[in-house]
Parts: structure tokens; sequence; C-alpha cells
């Protein structure tokens, strides 16, 4: 490993939605089991946007905390990674750039390659701190995950943001060399253009999955890292909390490395928590890990954690992290608690119209009605144009 320069997560601050459908009422609606949803797949409920609310309201309320603290003189990249883009040609990151007020001397840009567009968002702003250590990059995560309604993978909706500044010394996480990376072009999820919900093939998904993290980790062992037993904890994408011990279990299977259930809750337990009550966020999914891990863990400093992160389609990478001394001062686990707190609990139908609800595509004046209660709103789509304003 070279450990050469300490550049990483600097600082991270996650958004959730207004709303949250708990799978207990899912679970009612849809004559299913409670238990496969708490059990068979780990979740407990999932966030649900309000009409006024998409990934740039989210990516806002994510980011303006960590503007507040450090100011953006520092800050000349944003990159933004989603995977339910709200614009074919214009990125995300300008509406958040402007609601935020940072300055026009900053270059913006969106990524996609499924989930995994937030890491490869985070190993590039770590090359161009290599590039100029005195420059941050805001790094946002942000993604609405929707299926069917009805569909094996509607129980594994659910949206969030996270926002993470990247720089040299960071006081949370140094990124280390090197990464395994993977890809294969597979098709076991995907969106056309043309549709709002995802298409997937359920279990082809979970098998790409387990393949990408055998690829991923022997790109990485052949790089030269560490050794399984090495890491404290590993953050590896949730589409739901129950693939994470799937995945993780298949990694150790693959190292042969034998690991009792309890030496596997503890590499893997603080780090659903989030994700079990907001869903799969699709591209921020692996740093919401992340967070509730350094919120939820005893004291991490100098432990390497390892970050698995998949993108159906697909491409994974995994690289480790080490946690910096001192870092508890600078978490935002009262802030993050009180994300997911705040959400208001919906009944069914509601959750039903807020899926179903979609924009005239006629260029009118279609203003919507005010529901958030978070920082900023979706205003409306006027003449084509999506405005935003800080609530
Ligand atoms: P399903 O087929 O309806 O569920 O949907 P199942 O029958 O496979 O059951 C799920 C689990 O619950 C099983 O556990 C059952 O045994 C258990 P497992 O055998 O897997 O350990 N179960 C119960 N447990 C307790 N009490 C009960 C009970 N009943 C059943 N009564 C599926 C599951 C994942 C297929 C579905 O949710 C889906 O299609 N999800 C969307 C796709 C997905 O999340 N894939 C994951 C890998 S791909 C990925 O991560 C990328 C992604 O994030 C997209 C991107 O990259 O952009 C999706």
């Amino acid at each position: 490993m070279s450990g050469e320069a300490a550049i990483g997560i600097h600082d991270l601050s996650f958004a959730t939605t207004q709303y949250v459908l708990t799978h207990a009422t899912l679970a009612a609606e849809t004559g299913t089991d409670v238990a496969k949803y708490h059990v068979g797949i780990g979740q407990r409920s999932m966030s649900v946007p309000a009409a006024d609310e998409d990934i740039v309201t989210m990516a806002a309320a994510a980011a303006a905390p960590i503007i507040a603290r450090h100011g953006a003189d520092r800050i000349r990249t944003v990159v933004l990674a989603t995977e339910t883009s709200v614009d074919q040609a214009k990125a995300a990151g300008i509406y958040v750039h402007s609601l935020l007020g940072l300055p026009s001397a900053t270059r913006v840009v969106e990524l996609k390659q499924a989930c995994y567009g937030a890491t490869a968002a985070l190993q590039f702003a770590v090359g161009l701190v290599h590039r100029d250590r005195t420059q941050q990059v805001l790094v946002i995560a942000s993604d609405v995950s929707r299926y069917e309604l009805g569909s094996p993978g509607e129980a594994t909706q659910g949206a969030a943001a996270v926002a993470m500044l990247v720089g040299a010394d960071p006081a949370l996480v140094r990124i280390e060399d090197p990464s395994g990376v993977f890809t294969a072009d597979v098709m076991d999820f995907w969106r056309p253009n043309y549709r709002s919900t995802a298409l997937v093939d359920g279990q082809e998904s979970i098998s790409a999955y387990l393949q990408a993290v055998e690829g991923a980790w022997k790109d990485y062992t052949e790089q030269g890292g560490r050794e399984p037993g090495e890491f404290r904890a590993f953050c590896y994408h949730q589409p739901f909390t129950k693939m994470a011990y799937k995945a993780h279990k298949h990694l150790l299977h693959h190292c042969g490395h034998d690991a009792d259930e309890g030496e596997i809750a503890r590499s893997l337990g603080h780090t659903t928590t989030y994700n079990a009550d907001v869903g799969n966020s699709y591209t921020a999914s692996t740093y919401l890990g992340l967070a509730a891990l350094l919120d939820d863990a005893d004291d991490l400093t100098g432990e390497a954690i390892g970050f698995l992160s998949y993108g159906s389609g697909s491409v994974a990478e995994f690289f480790a992290g080490t946690v910096v001394p001192g870092y508890r001062a600078h978490l935002r686990t009262e802030a993050h608690r009180a994300a997911i707190a705040r959400r208001q609990d919906i009944d069914y139908a509601r959750y039903r119209a807020l899926h179903e609800h979609s924009f005239p595509a006629d260029g009118g004046d279609h203003p919507v009605p005010r529901e958030t209660t978070g920082p900023y709103r979706m205003a409306g789509l006027l003449g084509h144009k999506r405005i935003y304003e800080p609530r």
C-alpha cells in the first residue's frame, strides 16, 4: 500500500426525504409476511420523496452543512453521481451549485454508472487533489430508487443523498491505494431512457453482484492490497442490507477465510443501520453505510475499513480507507439521526399516488404544492425548465 499522501474524506453529510413508508405498511397492503422484509431482506422502511423533492433538493440539503462548516473557497470541482438524473444534458450539480451559492470559478459535472458512480467520483476527486493539494472536491451521490408497483424490487426502494468533501489531510477517512476494479457486460438491472422505473432480473443481479465482488477483490489482491483479516469493518453497496451479508460471506468463502456469525456481524452490523431505514439509495448506499459505521461504532481510530462499491451493468471497485485520529469531533451523528427520524410516516395510498406522479411533458406552467419541510424544494416545471428554490 502506498500511503504516500493522506487524501480522503474530510467531511460527510447526508439527507433523505420528507416521507417514509414502513415495510409493515407495505406488507399489510401486499399480503406479504413482514418477516420477509425485516429478516429476509433486512429492511424496515423506505424513504419516499415528496412531490417537491428530487435528487437536486436532496443533494443540496446534504451538501449545505458542509459548505456552512468549511466555506467554498477551496472547492473548485463538484461531481454529482446519480442514476436518476433529471436531465439528459444539464448536470444536476449545476442546480445544486446555484442553490448553495458556490463561486462561478467551479467545474461541475455529473457521473453515471448505476450505483457505482459515487465511487468513481470519489476516486476522480482523490486524483484531482493529488494534482493540487490545496483544492477540495465536493462529491455528491444522490438517487431515488423506483421499481414497478407490485414487483419484487418494490420493497427495496429508497432515496438519499450523501455529500463528501474530499481533500488533503482529511478529518475522517484516508483513502488508500490500491483499488481493485472489475467490469462485466451484464443485463442484471437497467433503466432505458423512456422508463421511470428500473428493469431488473433479481436473482441474476445478486449473482452478478457476487461475481463482481470476487473480480474486484482478485484485482485488489493482485495490486498488493490488504488481507481480509486486516479490516475492522466493510462498507458494501446495500440494495437491501441482507445483500451486504451475502456479499461478505461470499468474499470470505472465496478467500478461504473462516469467520463465525459473530465476526461477520461485528464487521458489518454498524454499516447497515441507516440503509435498513432508508432503502436503496443507489449511488449513496455505500457511503450511507460509512456514515452509519462512523456514527454508531465504538472508536475506530486507525482502523482499516473495506469498501465494496457495485453498480449493475456492471462495475465494481474494492478499496480501503483508514479512520483518522480525532474523527469523532467532526461527525454529524445528531443531524443524521434527525434526518431519518424527522420523516413523516405515510400510508400506502399516499405512497402510491407519489409513485405514480409525473409531470406533463407539454412545456406548460406546472407549479408543485409546498410539501417538503427540507431546506430546498422544486417549485415546479415552467416551459420545460425545472425551478428550484430554498424553502
Ligand atoms: P424476491 O424474489 O421476492 O424474494 O425478491 P426472495 O423470495 O428471494 O426472498 C428474499 C429473502 O427473504 C430470501 O432470503 C428468502 O428466503 C427470505 P435468502 O434466501 O436470499 O437469504 N424470506 C423470508 N425470510 C423470513 N421470513 C419469511 C421469508 N420469506 C422469504 N417469511 C429480490 C428479492 C432481491 C430479487 C428483489 O427484492 C429485487 O428484485 N430487488 C431489486 C434488485 C436488487 O436489489 N438486486 C441486488 C443486487 S444488484 C445491485 O445491488 C444493484 C442495484 O442497487 C442497482 C444499481 O446498481 O444501480 C439494484
